[in-house]
């Protein structure tokens, strides 16, 4: 077989063959394929599409590129989120089905551009270590009912490699490439069953519904061929969600929800999707459900657990006890509102880039996230506010990063003079 001939194909918009894309994801990873014919590749497949089958093949290929693991547990389940701002749920969810009966594996990623990883969340919890070996992990999800790791070295490596070609190439955006390179890591992980939550708007990088919707229909068409239980959700991540957008900021509103204390919309994705992974992994009713989790949340067990979670990884559990004692950004600075009326919009990708400003995320790699630093959100879309009202708090550890946080914060947010009604979270289900 040549590469060039399997390029020639995909030009031609013709399909490829499960022994072509296998030849493709074994050679390139082994380091046989050059880059620059892989980015052909990758481009042609970007440009004229992949069937469902070969979308298939290429998932299967690149998750058979690693470790697959099998879990030595029944109720398996865990949850993906494409990823937005103020997304920390991941944080409250995996206690909350722990505690209900279900085992969570959840191996997570960091966060990259203006979107929140779980990772670096996790890192604001002195002592986490996110980088457990298998048996590690396996030991805690025995005991705990969930663990929260980072993806091993030998997961799915067809995927770091292409990914970052990808990143370099302009081939991020291809439904059928996020498809195989999300589930390849998600199935490799070994669990029976996985809720999806694919957000959309302007702090996601499914700007249009619709293409949300798409991608959404496609990775739960992909799950089931490889025989695993599947839901996706669409969920709105054209404002950010809850009040904190932050590392350490986030890993205290997760708390909040487990104390059944968070912000409304922070709720409502907590407990819909904690209950449709109840569900899923078998272990209550869909009636049964959100009693179940409304349960472990109000009895403080679901709370409890990410304390034990945390201190099975080597984390300071006391912090989650006493949130009050995390660290704290040396500055802050208030932003108040530049005119009187009700806010229409808060653009998601702006504070997003306004929390990145401070040191909440990174523009590359290499940069070093500030645990403490972000945004505290205290007027949200659909509230009235006064001129000269405070609507938000940026906290850093530089005084010179507040004013073009400020400045990208106030560009982000849209007022009106009429009442605006609060559009929906939960745009669509797919199973
Ligand atoms: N996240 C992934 O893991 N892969 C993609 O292709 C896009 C987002």
């Amino acid at each position: 077989m040549r590469i060039v001939e399997i390029i020639q194909k995909k030009r031609d918009k013709k399909e490829l063959t499960k022994e072509e894309i296998a030849f493709f994801v074994k050679g390139y990873t082994a380091g046989e394929i050059p880059d620059y014919q892989a980015s052909a590749l990758l481009m042609a497949c970007f440009l004229n599409g992949l069937s469902e089958e070969e979308t298939s093949c290429l998932t299967m290929e690149m998750m058979n590129s690693g470790d697959v693991l099998s879990l030595p547990f029944s109720h398996t389940v865990d949850k993906h989120s494409t990823g937005g701002v103020g997304d920390g749920v991941s944080l409250a969810i995996a206690p909350i089905v722990a505690a209900a009966g279900g085992k969570v594996a959840m191996m997570s990623g960091r966060g990259l551009g203006h979107t929140g990883g779980t990772l670096d969340k996790l890192d604001s919890i002195e002592g986490y270590d996110s980088a457990l070996s298998v048996e590690r992990f396996f030991e805690t999800i025995g005991r705990v009912g969930c663990s929260i790791i980072g993806q091993t070295e030998r997961l799915a490596p067809a995927d770091k490699k292409l990914y970052a070609l990808r990143d370099a190439t302009g081939t991020v955006e291809c439904k059928e490439l996020i498809t195989a390179s999300i589930l390849s890591k998600k199935l490799a992980e070994g669990v029976e069953s996985l809720v999806l939550d694919v957000k959309t708007g302007s702090g996601a990088f499914m700007k249009k519904k619709e293409d949300a919707i798409e991608l959404a229909e496609m990775m739960v068409k992909i799950c089931k061929r490889m025989g695993r239980k599947v839901v996706a959700f669409v969920t709105d991540m054209d404002r950010p969600l809850g009040n904190k957008v932050g590392n350490l900021l986030e890993v205290q509103e997760a708390i909040e929800a487990l104390q059944g204390r968070a912000p409304e919309d922070y709720m409502e994705l907590t407990v819909r999707l904690s209950e449709e992974m109840l569900v899923l992994c078998g272990v209550a009713t869909r009636e049964q459900a959100k009693a179940r989790v409304m349960e472990v949340i109000e009895n403080g067990s679901a709370l409890r657990t990410f304390r034990e979670m945390a201190a099975m990884q080597g984390g300071n559990a006391e912090l989650i006890d006493h949130p009050e004692c995390f660290s704290k950004a040396k500055y802050n600075r208030v932003v108040y509102a530049r005119e009187s009326g009700y806010i229409s919009r808060i653009n998601a990708e702006g504070y997003g880039v306004a929390a990145l400003l401070l040191g909440a995320g990174r523009n590359k790699k290499e940069d070093k996230i500030i645990p403490e630093a972000g945004i505290e959100i205290l007027k949200k879309t659909g509230d009235c506010v006064e001129k000269g009202q405070p609507i938000a708090i940026l906290y850093a550890n530089n005084v010179t990063l507040f004013e073009e946080s400020e400045r990208r914060l106030h560009s982000s947010v849209e007022y009106s003079s009429k009442r605006v009604e609060k559009s929906p979270l939960f745009l669509a289900k797919i199973d």
